[in-house]
């Protein structure tokens, strides 16, 4: 595996594939790599010729009061791991080859209404720094296909639509959440954990199953599904900041009739921030 960190060296790798038809598969990650990374490049290996996967903390992603600085970073963990799982390219650009120091007042992307909803509302800006940094990976690595974890479902969903939205020629590829034997999705911010949280951690998914099977068998007031959930989990010892029962394909209300619905929470537990989410299927 090669490892370059300038734009200029990623254009030229790329555009040497380009030039023999080779397929390629990207997968931008944030560093800290666990078995739910892995997962998405094993996938991305068996579905292109070449395989880029980039390592960039991004900053324009993190609110003034979040773990930015903090944020686990474990490069040589991670070559090793990429280096074993068959990528050919590793790109870990410095915040000045992403965000050009010059350009004070540069151009970002805005994702409207989805990106301000459920973690847009408790992480204001957070989508639009995600949407703007997958747009210039974009540009950069120039992918035919990208492959992200639903475990950010609404990540996921704001991807997709920026991607449409600017006439993006990638593909875009959701694989499901890989969990602990606990059912604690796996997560870089589960370092945060002490054990004893480790432990509380999982019922986030539990309370989450309570509702798919609560919805599956015929319940239909999400609002009181959704506040006891809530109720569980400050039992448990979070701090909750949404249990939301929506529309799986656009993150809206759901309306009567609608069968494909997701249940996403975000809770606080000590010093960290933990999201989940399952699909739910009405037949
Ligand atoms: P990061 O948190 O490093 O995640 C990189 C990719 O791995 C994302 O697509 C995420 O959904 C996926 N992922 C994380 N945990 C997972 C799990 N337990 N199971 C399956 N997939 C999982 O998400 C980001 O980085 C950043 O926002 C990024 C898209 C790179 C933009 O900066």
């Amino acid at each position: 595996m090669d490892t370059v960190s300038t734009a200029g060296e990623l254009r030229r790798v790329v555009r040497d594939w380009r030039r023999q038809d080779h397929r390629v598969a990207f997968v931008p990650t944030m560093g800290n790599l666990h078995a739910g990374h892995l997962q998405l490049v094993r996938h991305a290996r068996a579905s292109a010729d070449r395989v880029v996967v980039s390592i960039f903390v991004n900053p324009t992603q993190f609110g003034p009061d979040e773990d930015y600085a903090a944020y686990p970073r474990t490069p040589d963990e991670d070559t090793r791991a990429l280096t074993d799982a068959g990528v050919d390219l590793l790109f870990t650009p410095a915040v000045e080859e992403i965000y050009p120091p010059d350009l004070a007042a540069a151009p970002y992307v805005e994702v409207p209404e989805i990106g301000s909803i459920l973690c847009g509302e408790f992480r204001p800006g957070h989508f639009s720094g995600v949407a703007t940094v997958v747009a210039k990976l974009f540009s950069l690595v120039q992918p035919d296909v990208a492959v992200f974890g639903e475990k950010d479902y609404q990540q996921l969903i704001v991807i997709r639509r920026m991607t449409r939205a600017l006439c993006l020629p990638v593909a875009i590829e959701g694989l499901g959440t890989v969990r602990e034997a606990s059912g604690l999705a796996m997560s870089s911010r589960n370092r945060y954990l002490s054990d004893v949280e480790r432990t509380t951690a999982a019922t986030l998914y539990r309370v989450l199953c309570d509702v798919r099977a609560a919805v599956e068998g015929g319940a239909s007031d999400h609002a009181a599904l959704e506040a006891v959930a809530v109720a569980q989990l400050k039992r448990a010892g979070f701090r909750p900041e949404y249990v939301s029962i929506r529309r799986a394909a656009d993150l809206a209300e759901p309306l009567p009739g609608d069968t494909r619905l997701r249940v996403l929470a975000a809770a606080r537990l000590g010093q960290a921030r933990l999201i989940d989410n399952l699909a739910i299927s009405i037949s």
